[in-house]
């Protein structure tokens, strides 16, 4: 085993070491094996743990990802990680939150591995056009009030392949760069990077945030794009993010679309402006 590999582990003294965060990583709760970090961060939640707790594991058996998929990831490989947030802002916020933090997630991958993710709506992370990240969050209400937000990463760190009949589609940071990536150090990144934008996003200062988001995707401005959703599919070209994070989609003249939930797949071509 590689010295890096070896050493390698997501313990929480490891992690603590180097984390300059005030509320984010604390407490964390380490698991060598377990089914989901989300669910048990949930299940935390429920039981009234702080925002910031966090969940990491070194092999997660069965990942969850959006839309009812499932998520793969390799022991010891790979990173896959929860938090508990108890934002105390307007619900309809809520859903540029997997947006600022997939900006974190880029920005952490980029000083650790001097890649540049691509961000694409609502919640992946591709390099070179292969998803390497998935954002899952997942909102609980009571009585129609939020109670708490759990917030789950999947990265796809050192493994050498991706998981069967995911290579047209997916890659690993390894793949990448031809490294090994420290995976404690790719996440303490992420909770350093997060949480600033975090605070801001409390203090309700998304407009620069989505800017940001904006800024930093190839996908979110006249990019031909098809739209998958549950009960149906259209295709358009993306205008930018609306106030709450929804993507702007012009289906025709003065006809543009909130897409509020879905997939987005890449339909043809860049259009190029005259
Ligand atoms: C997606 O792209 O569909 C989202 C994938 C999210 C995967 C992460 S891994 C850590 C956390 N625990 C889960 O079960 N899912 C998320």
């Amino acid at each position: 085993m590689l010295l890096l590999e070896a050493m390698d582990s997501l313990l929480p003294s490891l992690i603590k070491r180097q984390l300059d965060s005030k509320r984010l990583g604390k407490p964390i709760h380490h698991y060598v094996r377990l089914g989901s970090t989300n669910d048990i961060a949930d299940q935390l939640a429920s039981a009234g743990a702080p925002e910031g707790t966090m969940v990491v594991t070194e092999h997660q058996t069965h990942g969850r990802g959006r839309l009812g998929r499932s998520w793969f990831s390799q022991k010891g490989k790979d990173l896959c990680f929860s938090l508990v947030l108890r934002p105390d802002v307007p619900p309809c916020n809520l859903s540029c939150l997997s947006l600022i933090l997939g900006i974190a997630v880029g920005d952490a991958i980029e000083k650790i591995s001097g890649l540049k993710p691509d961000l694409k709506w609502p919640n992946d992370l591709l390099i070179n056009g292969k998803k390497c990240c998935g954002i899952l969050s997942e909102v609980r209400t009571e009585l129609g009030e939020v109670k708490y937000l759990i917030v789950g990463i999947g990265i796809n760190v050192n493994a050498k392949v991706v998981s069967t009949g995911l290579s047209m589609t997916a890659s690993t940071l390894f793949q990448q760069t031809g490294r090994q990536i420290s995976r404690s150090q790719l996440l303490v990144e992420i909770l350093n990077c997060f949480e600033p934008f975090y605070f801001e996003f409390l203090d309700q200062k998304i407009k620069p945030l989505l800017d940001l988001w904006v800024k930093k995707s190839s996908y979110a401005e006249d990019r031909w794009v098809l739209v998958k959703q549950i009960d149906r599919s259209f295709q358009g070209i993306t205008q930018g993010l609306s106030k709450h994070g929804a993507l702007l989609v012009k289906r025709g003249e003065g006809w543009v679309e909130e897409v509020l939930a879905g997939d987005i797949i890449e339909w043809d071509k860049k259009v190029t402006s005259s």
